[in-house]
């Protein structure tokens, strides 16, 4: 089929799988931005995306999504260093005008992707995963955002996370318009600034989200009233979840 046996249509395959999780993004980072003003709304926002059969039609498509992006990269990636055969790892002569994240895109594309493992595992592991699994669970989305980030480590590694997908999506966002065909010089110097623009507001709300979850974490009238069992949140982050109660 052309689209997995040709160059071009790989590379459009990456480009609107690529632009389909600029979505996701941008959808996420908007949902979280209930809890900055409402903790309630995010509440009722999380039960609603909880094991109901339109939240897990959404993860399978997302997954899916994920998946075919990550295989696609790999592909096109060995295409392109066979292509280059003995040359694969000379970067030195690369042109002045070749941008730094265009060279590092599978790099950066794999800490994104470590970053998600340990958000998965902080968070849909524990709360759309036992739901599947058959479990009900009393929960509140507040208790385990707070119970996340009250620990130490949490934020740091989100900050890392959000850098490597600033320069991720910064690069992917035009170049995916430039493999669907979308390639004029006037549309491309345009997809390129929307691309900045769009990437730097989503990674600095979630930079933002991410320090107004700590801070509030730090306070433990806060996280008790979300369910939170502070006395074990500092020593297991996971004990504390699996004691989480609806504070409702
Ligand atoms: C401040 C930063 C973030 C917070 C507080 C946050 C919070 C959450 C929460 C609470 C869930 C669970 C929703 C549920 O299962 O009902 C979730 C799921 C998820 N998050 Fe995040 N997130 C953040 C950043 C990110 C980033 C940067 C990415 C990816 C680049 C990401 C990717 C995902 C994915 C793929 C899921 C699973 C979605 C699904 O269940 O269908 N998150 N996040």
């Amino acid at each position: 089929m052309w689209l997995t046996n040709s160059s071009v249509g790989r590379k459009m395959v990456m480009g609107i799988t690529g632009l389909f999780l600029v979505l996701f993004v941008t959808f996420h980072v908007l949902m979280n931005a209930v809890a900055l003003f409402s903790p309630e709304g995010y509440n009722a926002v999380c039960r609603f995306l909880g094991a109901n059969w339109y939240a897990i039609l959404g993860t399978l498509v997302l997954a899916a999504g994920f998946v075919i992006h990550i295989i696609y990269s790999f592909w096109l990636t060995l295409q392109n260093r066979r292509a280059r055969g003995n040359n694969a790892y000379e970067v030195s002569k690369r042109p002045a005008t070749v941008e730094w994240a265009s060279q590092n895109m599978l790099v950066l594309g794999i800490i994104v992707v470590c970053f998600m493992i340990v958000h998965l595992v902080q968070f849909w592991a524990k709360m759309q995963l036992p739901e599947l699994l058959g479990e009900h669970l009393e929960f509140t989305g507040m208790g385990f955002v707070y119970a996340a980030f009250g620990q130490v480590w949490t934020l740091p590694v989100y900050l890392i996370g959000f850098i490597a997908l600033w320069f991720h999506m910064t690069h992917g966002f035009w170049s995916a318009f430039q493999s669907i065909g979308a390639n004029n010089d006037i549309w491309l110097s345009r997809w390129k600034a929307t691309a900045k623009v769009w990437a730097t507001v989503a990674c600095l709300l979630f930079a933002i989200e991410a320090i107004w979850f700590t801070v509030q974490a730090q306070d433990k009238a806060n996280m008790e009233k979300y369910g939170v069992n502070t006395e074990v949140v500092v020593e297991n982050a996971i004990e504390s979840l699996i004691t989480i109660t609806d504070a409702e």
